[in-house]
């Protein structure tokens, strides 16, 4: 099943009794932490906050909503019971075709365009943006959002997610990280002394914000991606001032230019990041003026603040990004049977994966391919290679394995001066201060030795056939099991 906006999603993901509606909360902190404790629980609802503190009923904010396998497999159209490593399969399915871009249709106009706000009528403050963290520096609408740019020389459209500070009622900040796409944008039009245009758009279909932060290649736009693996072109009405292209059933979009540096800027951050701390503190951003603000009626912010907790968004995104790295695996070495980011170790931070050895030097080969390649190689800091009677997504056998077949004094290596980036909170002051982005990469296999694997102790659990058929006569008397 495929969403055309997060209206539907929302309605199936009720349908299946996979949300929670609570009233009567603050934006400030409280959403946030609600949010929070719903990342500790197991197959913990999707949140839908209505009757927010000073706001009227119907605007409201949606979190946790691709927190579980249920919600990600909802989202991502993955079989409903499917989880772990077979989400990661599945997705590998669906991407196994090869891409052809399916652009956006304009269509005359759609629900965001029931209301619109220009000039004095612009107020970000109308919407119940939340303060995410206690440490944060402002109310942040854009978390679950797109940012959407045209290249000035190419006509490329670009679709990001860069977290959006509200500074007053029509300027918002926008950080990108040097390098990504949308930075790229708007530096072109910098350096024709331009401001830059920009629709921030804030609730949409899940799928859609996923692949706006998931490695789509550059000069691809999100829209013609997630149009092919929709199988059908995404509805767009034009901006109002950007004429930019916007989901026709999005939720609230913010439209305005993003000024060039030194003619207007606020003090951006800090902000609870996806590492878990607020490194990159506080800095001057270039101010985003808006000028027009489209909403739907009862319109919906969606909100992914990140937050620690196991069961965050990072499960979906991983899902995806496994499956990525799995497919660019397969290109260059045999052997490969399952990879698994996990999202306790912060998503990219950690790789794991599970290999049939096939000569000597093999699990070396996994891995310091995955500390170089693009996919991958962006503030990883552990890859782990393990055998295929490992599970990657299963910690207690990844942990075995590292409690008996790694020998740290052989099985470990180390490549200095890797990719990192300013939210790594490991980055020394020195560091920073000389614009070093550089951190180390450990890599561990723990696999059974190749040289001698035939004469490894064989492993003491029993064999999938014993244990099936163990199961199906024994199973459910004595466990209950079905
Ligand atoms: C919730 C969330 C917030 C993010 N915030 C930022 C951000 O503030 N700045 C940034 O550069 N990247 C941020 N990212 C990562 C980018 O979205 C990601 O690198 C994406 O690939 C950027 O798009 P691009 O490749 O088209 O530049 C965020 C990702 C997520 C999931």
């Amino acid at each position: 099943m495929v969403f055309d906006d997060l209206r539907q999603f929302i309605e199936h993901a009720e349908g299946l009794g996979l949300c929670k509606t609570v009233e009567d909360t603050d934006w400030d902190l409280e959403i946030g932490a609600i949010t929070e404790l719903g990342l500790y629980v197991p197959e913990g609802p999707l949140l839908i906050f209505d009757k927010i503190k000073g706001y009227p009923a119907g605007y409201r904010v949606v979190t946790n909503f691709l927190n579980t396998p249920r919600l990600v497999a909802l989202g991502f159209g993955l079989p409903p019971e499917s989880k772990g490593l077979g989400q990661v399969q599945g997705w590998r399915e669906k991407i196994s075709e090869e891409f052809r871009p399916v652009p956006p249709v304009d269509v005359e106009t759609g629900p965001v365009k029931e209301n619109i706000h220009f000039g004095d009528d612009v107020d970000l403050f109308e919407f119940p943006v939340p303060k995410w963290h206690e440490h944060d520096g402002g109310r942040y609408i854009g978390t679950g959002h797109l940012v959407i740019q045209q290249d000035p020389d190419t006509g490329w459209v670009n679709v990001g997610t860069y977290r959006v500070q509200v500074h007053d009622k029509n300027t918002a900040t926008i950080f990108m990280s040097p390098g990504k796409h949308g930075d790229e944008i708007r530096k072109k039009y910098w350096a024709r002394g331009q401001s830059c245009p920009v629709a921030i758009v804030c609730g949409e279909d899940p799928l859609f914000w996923t692949m706006s932060h998931s490695g789509v290649p550059r000069e691809v736009s999100e829209y013609d991606y997630v149009g092919w693996l929709r199988k059908k072109p995404i509805e767009v009405v034009r901006g109002e001032i950007t004429n930019l292209p916007i989901p026709a059933g999005a939720e609230i979009v913010l439209e305005g230019e993003i000024v060039p540096p030194g003619t207007e800027s606020r003090a951006e951050g800090p902000f609870g990041e996806w590492p878990g701390y607020y490194a990159s503190g506080s800095r001057a951003e270039p101010a985003v003026k808006i000028k027009a603000v489209l909403h739907r009626n009862n319109p919906i912010i969606l909100g992914a603040p990140p937050q620690l907790g196991p069961y965050d968004y990072y499960i979906g995104k991983n899902v995806m990004r496994a499956a990525i790295i799995w497919n660019d695996l397969d290109k260059n070495v045999p052997g490969v049977k399952g990879v698994w980011l996990p999202t306790e170790a912060r998503g990219p931070n950690m790789i794991i994966v599970s290999i049939e050895q096939k000569y000597g030097g093999h699990a070396k080969q996994v891995a310091s391919f995955l500390a170089g390649y693009y996919q991958s190689a962006f503030m990883l800091r552990f890859v782990i290679v393990v055998d295929d009677d490992i599970d990657p997504s299963n910690y207690a056998d990844v942990l075995w394995a590292l409690g008996t077949r790694c020998d740290p004094e052989k099985s470990i290596d180390i490549l200095r001066e890797c990719w990192a980036t300013w939210l790594d909170p490991m980055l020394t002051p020195e560091k920073r201060a000389g614009r070093d982005l550089t951190h180390s990469v450990g890599i561990i296999t723990a696999c059974k030795p190749y040289s001698w694997k035939e004469q490894f102790p064989q492993a003491i659990k029993s064999s999938s056939g014993l244990l099936k058929s163990t199961r199906e006569k024994w199973g459910k008397s004595v466990f209950g099991l079905s």
